[in-house]
């Protein structure tokens, strides 16, 4: 039975057994105090601070399959994009005006951004902000990738370990990808001296309870500077189509958690969580979540990168996005600040 205790052992330990996760996990009556209580270690470690993160989606092209991604080399319908180099200069630039001092570069598996031209664009950003970091956000890569990106000047990648459980695993993807590799990313990404961070989605298909707690040891063992975790969203032109949508109050559940656990860490509150409940974000940042990452992508190109359905930002609207979201955001009592955000460990 869940008691007022677990949620003071959580907060004071930062860990619990199993059997309390899973019954944290799986009964909701306590939310409201884990919620608080998470909030309340936010604001010891961060205040009402929010640290932004501009988003450049350089590429919807990907060499994977993975299962549940609309970026997925099989789909067929999706009207593929690259941006170039002067594409994204101009869109750090249009950020670092705006107030952003992290910019983050993601895109599908695209063998066409060879090393070479990636360290170019690397540097590029680098030479020309003193006071900004350059986070990588583009999956699997060898060794020496990892190694070449970071002496151009990158500061931090983010790579979801996607499920820390093999069977899991392999349900999300094909056989050509394994959890090993993905783990030995992380490992040499960490290695190299890189912040890193990880996370998985919430209610992806064939989740269970135990995979998310085998999720919880993982990052415990990683110890990543930040971990991102949203909810698990449908796309028509996938093999998961038929699939359900994660779980809002589970994704804010488990943002509470992490907090606990990982009082120092980033936590974003995701653009999937705000796709999914229109203050989905809002609610986030109230449940312990410090950081958000609006679209810095030119407008022409944001509704390509469709990775599930009806992903917000991504209209006319979504021009101001960095507006809109300091509304929304001072709307609850916490501010976006200027800075690079670094992680906050004692
Ligand atoms: N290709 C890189 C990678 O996989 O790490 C970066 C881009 S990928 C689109 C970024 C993240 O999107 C993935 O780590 C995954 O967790 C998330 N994602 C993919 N498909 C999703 C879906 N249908 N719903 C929610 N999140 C999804
Ligand atoms: Fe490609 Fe990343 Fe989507 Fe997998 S999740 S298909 S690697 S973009
Ligand atoms: Fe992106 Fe409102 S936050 S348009």
């Amino acid at each position: 039975m869940i008691e007022q205790t677990t949620i003071k052992k959580l907060s004071e330990t930062s860990n619990l057994t199993d059997i309390e996760l899973k019954e944290l996990l799986e009964n909701d009556f306590l939310d409201e105090e884990l919620y608080r209580e998470a909030d309340r270690v936010r604001k010891e470690n961060y205040g009402t601070d929010v640290y932004i993160r501009g988003l450049i989606e350089f590429t919807n092209y990907c060499k994977n399959n993975c299962y549940y991604c609309g970026l997925r080399y099989e789909n067929r319908e999706i009207e593929r994009y690259r941006l170039s180099k002067e594409d994204i200069l101009n869109c750090c630039n249009e950020g670092y005006n705006l107030g952003f001092r992290t910019f983050v570069l993601q895109g599908g598996e695209d063998p066409f951004y060879t090393d070479e031209k990636l360290c170019d664009i690397i540097s590029s950003i680098k030479n020309l902000y003193s006071d900004i970091a350059v986070t990588l956000s583009i999956g699997e890569k060898k060794d020496e990738s990892y190694l070449a990106f970071k002496k151009a000047g990158a500061d931090r990648y983010l790579l979801r370990h996607e499920t820390a459980n093999e069977n899991h695993y392999s349900k999300l993807h094909p056989a050509n990808m394994s959890l090993a590799n993905r783990k030995n990313c992380l490992k040499t990404l960490k290695k190299l001296g890189y912040q890193i961070g990880s996370g998985f989605m919430v209610g992806s298909p064939f989740q269970t309870t135990e995979n998310i707690i085998e999720d919880i040891r993982f990052l415990q063992e990683l110890s990543p500077d930040m971990i991102g975790i949203g909810p698990y969203i449908t796309h028509h032109n996938t093999p998961f189509k038929n699939q359900k949508n994660g779980d809002v109050k589970l994704t804010l559940k488990l943002i509470s958690i992490l907090r606990l656990m990982f009082p120092y860490a980033l936590l974003p509150a995701t653009t999937a969580l705000g796709t999914l409940s229109p203050n989905g974000r809002e609610l986030g940042l109230k449940v312990g979540a410090n950081v958000v990452m609006p679209n810095l992508s030119p407008k022409n190109v944001r509704k390509k990168y469709e990775i599930y359905e009806n992903k917000i930002c991504t209209g006319e609207e979504s021009a101001q996005c960095k507006r809109c979201l300091e509304r929304r955001i001072e709307s609850i009592g916490y501010k976006i600040i200027i800075s690079k955000g670094d992680v906050k460990r004692k």
